[in-house]
């Protein structure tokens, strides 16, 4: 049977898990024969048994083929000033366990949102890209990571940004294969022009590319750069790889650009497991957990859902019902379903109403 880890975590997090396990549970009602269980993880975690990171969570992950992420963090946690003990520790601990190098962020622009986008409709009506970012390395995880004292009154602030010859070169790798099924056009990103990581980064991406991936065509464009043209001319781009900090915030301006942060889901891959021969995988919307909306049933589940269907896809090979969800998705906004997030100030429906919509449509599908 195939199984599920859902772990809800903060602020809307358990709303919009609530609206996908309902998407499980139709699924099931089709013959997916999905085994779902919860852990903690995040604030939530913390509140509940005095850490972000439970190991029992890790035991969980371990056992289950795929974990199902929402999002962690809040207000309520940002007096804790210790690392380890922050909800986000939670989410980067899984991440890095597990080795899940390779985000994949796709942005899409729904038709019926076109014009929810700050942009001008033309300029991201029919955008379909997708944001590679790394995941387990760069200034995240990079030692030394320290706050000093040096006297005088003054402290020091230490992040490291390094990056080895074989993490460039697997997510590079993941890249082109993404491209190959997808309009075969890479394009990379980084700051060669400051950081020596760049410049490495750029050097590996290079040679990775003439390791039998020349039908792939590759640009580079400064980060900087790239995030001007990500907001100038969208649709020039198919997959964009970069590392994990420009990764965080390219994703978040290419979510933008569809209209909503609450409309992308992600996709984080680890390496094949020669054992079971399944990829390590943790799905998760790109969005945070929106704590001034939480708890008031509002937010948009799209991502969240849409999420789930990236599982299906990459985890699960079950690409009818997943292209299905995809779909009933676009359905329900073609009809003209609409949370406050995206309702350019229209009627609005509700997280239940948005996932009833969509289970609709699902209906009609499967
Ligand atoms: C993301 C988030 C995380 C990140 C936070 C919650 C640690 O912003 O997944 O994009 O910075 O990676
Ligand atoms: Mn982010």
């Amino acid at each position: 049977m195939p199984s599920l880890l859902l772990l809800a975590g903060d602020g809307i997090g358990p709303e919009i898990m609530s609206a996908t396990k309902r998407v499980i549970d139709y699924l099931n009602t089709k013959g997916a024969g999905f085994e779902t269980t919860e852990g903690l993880v995040g604030g939530a975690a913390f509140d509940a048994v005095g850490t972000p990171y439970p190991q029992d969570t890790v035991d969980k992950a371990e056992a289950a083929d795929a974990v199902l992420f929402a999002c962690v963090g809040g207000p309520k946690w940002d007096e804790i000033k210790e690392y380890e003990m922050r909800p986000e520790a939670g989410l980067l601990g899984l991440r890095k366990h597990f080795e899940l190098f390779a985000n994949i962020r796709p942005a899409i622009s729904y038709p019926a949102l076109a014009d929810a986008s700050s942009l001008k409709r033309e300029v991201v009506e029919g955008l379909d890209i997708v944001i590679l970012r790394e995941l387990t390395g760069g200034v995240y995880f990079g030692e030394p990571k320290t706050i000093t004292d040096i006297g005088n009154g003054q402290k020091r602030a230490i992040d490291t940004q390094v990056y080895d010859t074989y993490e460039i070169e697997r997510i590079a790798k993941a890249a082109f294969e993404l491209a190959r099924a997808r309009r075969g056009k890479v394009t990379s990103m980084e700051k060669r022009n400051v950081m020596k990581s760049g410049l490495l980064w750029r050097e590996v991406v290079e040679q990775t590319h003439k390791q039998g991936y020349e039908d792939v065509t590759l640009d580079h464009m400064l980060a900087d750069a790239g995030a001007m043209q990500l907001v100038r001319d969208p649709k020039q781009f198919d997959v964009v790889v970069t590392d994990n900090l420009f990764g965080d915030m390219l994703s978040d301006i290419a979510a933008q650009l569809t209209g909503s942060l609450g409309m992308l889901p992600s996709a984080s891959l680890g390496a094949v497991d020669p054992k079971t021969g399944r990829r390590r995988a943790l799905y998760e919307p790109v969005h945070g957990s929106a704590p001034d909306i939480a708890g008031k049933g509002i937010a948009n589940p799209i991502a969240m859902i849409a999420s789930l269907g990236m599982a299906l896809k990459y985890s699960f090979g079950m690409n009818k019902e997943a292209d299905a969800l995809d779909a009933a998705i676009a359905g329900a906004l073609d009809e003209g379903a609409r949370t406050a997030d995206i309702a350019a100030g229209g009627p609005t429906v509700d997280t239940v109403g948005m996932t009833d919509a969509i289970l609709k449509q699902l209906d009609l599908r499967l």
